[in-house]
């Protein structure tokens, strides 16, 4: 009965959270470059971005690192392909696009 009330009045939130978040990914064009599902040779998706880093204690703070200073040279792009810094995010929106990213582990 506990569980029961604790699904009925959290699923909503999630999907309100997740909806947020994916708005969030397209405002900032974060999905201009990224796809949830199609992995290329130069961009990774957010989808083998969750499973690499899926059951990592330190992904989240790692993961937020390199959303606001950006980085390379971890995906196959061997360097030539970059992640962009975005500093003008908050704490709070970036936290909102790992959980995000990394739930989409299949
Ligand atoms: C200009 C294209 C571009 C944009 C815009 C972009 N990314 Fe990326 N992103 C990349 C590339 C390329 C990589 C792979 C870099 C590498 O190989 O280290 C990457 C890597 C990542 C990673 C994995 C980092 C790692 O070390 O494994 C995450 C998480 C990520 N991006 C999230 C985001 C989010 C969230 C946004 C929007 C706020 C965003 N990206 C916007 C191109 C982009």
């Amino acid at each position: 009965m506990k569980l029961l009330a604790v699904v009925i009045c959290c699923l909503p939130v999630f999907a309100f959270a997740q909806q947020d978040a994916q708005a969030l990914a397209k405002e900032k064009a974060c999905l201009g470059c990224h796809s949830i599902d199609t992995h290329t040779m130069s961009v990774p998706s957010y989808e083998k971005i969750a499973e690499k880093y899926h059951g990592d204690p330190d992904a989240r703070a790692y993961l937020a690192d390199k959303i606001r200073n950006g980085g390379k040279g971890v995906w196959a792009g061997g360097g030539r392909s970059l992640m962009p810094a975005f500093l003008n995010l908050s704490q709070q929106e970036i936290n909102l696009l790992v959980d995000w990213i990394l739930a989409m582990k299949k």
